[in-house]
């Protein structure tokens, strides 16, 4: 059976894009939020997964506003990235495992989520930037199952929605016969205001709580209406539904096991974390 060996979440600013291109690691801007990657890669390495589901959120280079899935997967062989105008250059294509894909899709129609099914997809920085985070080698040493959650175009999904979504995927998981390894990923956030009068805003304090709750209790972060997330975080801080997707896909009692947090990369606050299942109680029905 398939096995989730944790959930590892990160931030996704282009601009990470442009400092690997450039090797720019290293220099005092960037060094505090690579250097928090150290740990991911020793503990990919030990973990060594097969496969991660991402959940992403696009930015408008595979959906745009005249149609927008709330939530869309992705059961394709292959995933390109395009030129998607940050001056970033164009990432590696990335193997998808469609197998997984159409399993996870089987299962979440089966729990009642209406999602998009998409046999062709581009993938974003969203994605792209994240796995090369992760897995900077030439070539990507894991097949992909992206799948991206609205955070673009209101009405967005609830952030119990999210949660939920993860424990369907969470589930769907488990129960693939194949003996896969599989990381979950969420990106995106933390808080974050690209534009409008409040461009520019953070909210660290926010930003901890979030980090704080989503260990062992993602169930007060899924009480938020978006609207007191936006406040609270900034318009872009709403990719924090990634990592509440993410979250769900974990069992009820997990471990963090490292988390790195950096104000500001570009105009977010940077924050890594990584996540992983310890047993949970059976509960045996009476
Ligand atoms: C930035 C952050 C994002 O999440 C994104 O998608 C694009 C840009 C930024 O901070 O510049
Ligand atoms: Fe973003």
């Amino acid at each position: 059976m398939a096995k989730i060996v944790g959930g590892v979440a990160t931030t996704h600013v282009p601009s990470i894009g442009k400092a690997i291109a450039e090797n720019k690691q290293k220099d005092p801007y960037w060094s505090p939020f690579f250097r928090g990657f150290d740990y991911v890669h020793y503990w990919l390495a030990r973990e060594k997964p097969d496969v991660a589901v991402v959940f992403y959120n696009d930015h408008g280079l595979n959906f745009f506003l005249d149609k927008m899935p709330t939530f869309a997967v992705g059961a394709a062989a292959e995933y390109r990235n395009e030129d998607e105008g940050w001056g970033i250059p164009v990432s590696r294509a990335l193997k998808g495992d469609s197998a997984l894909s159409w399993h996870v899709i089987n299962r979440l129609v089966a729990d009642e989520f209406d999602i998009t099914m998409c046999q062709e997809m581009l993938v974003d920085h969203a994605l792209t930037i994240p796995m090369m985070l992760m897995w900077p080698a030439q070539k990507c040493p894991v097949r992909i199952v992206p799948i991206a959650i609205n955070t673009v175009q209101h009405p967005l999904p609830s952030l119990a929605r999210c949660l939920k979504l993860g424990q369907s995927v969470g589930r769907a998981i488990q129960a693939y016969p194949e003996d896969l390894r599989v990381v979950v990923v969420g990106t995106g956030g933390l808080s974050h205001q690209l534009d409008g009068k409040r461009a520019g805003f953070i909210n660290k304090e926010f930003d901890k709580f979030c980090m704080d709750k989503l260990i062992g209790e993602p169930d007060v972060l899924a009480r938020y209406s978006i609207h007191d997330w936006v406040e609270e975080s900034g318009a872009q801080g709403v990719e924090f539904l990634n990592w509440m997707a993410m979250r769900g896909a974990l069992n009820v009692h997990v471990a963090e096991v490292h988390r790195n947090y950096h104000v500001p990369i570009s105009n977010t606050a940077a924050a890594t974390v990584v996540l992983e299942n310890r047993p949970d109680p059976q509960i045996r029905a009476a």
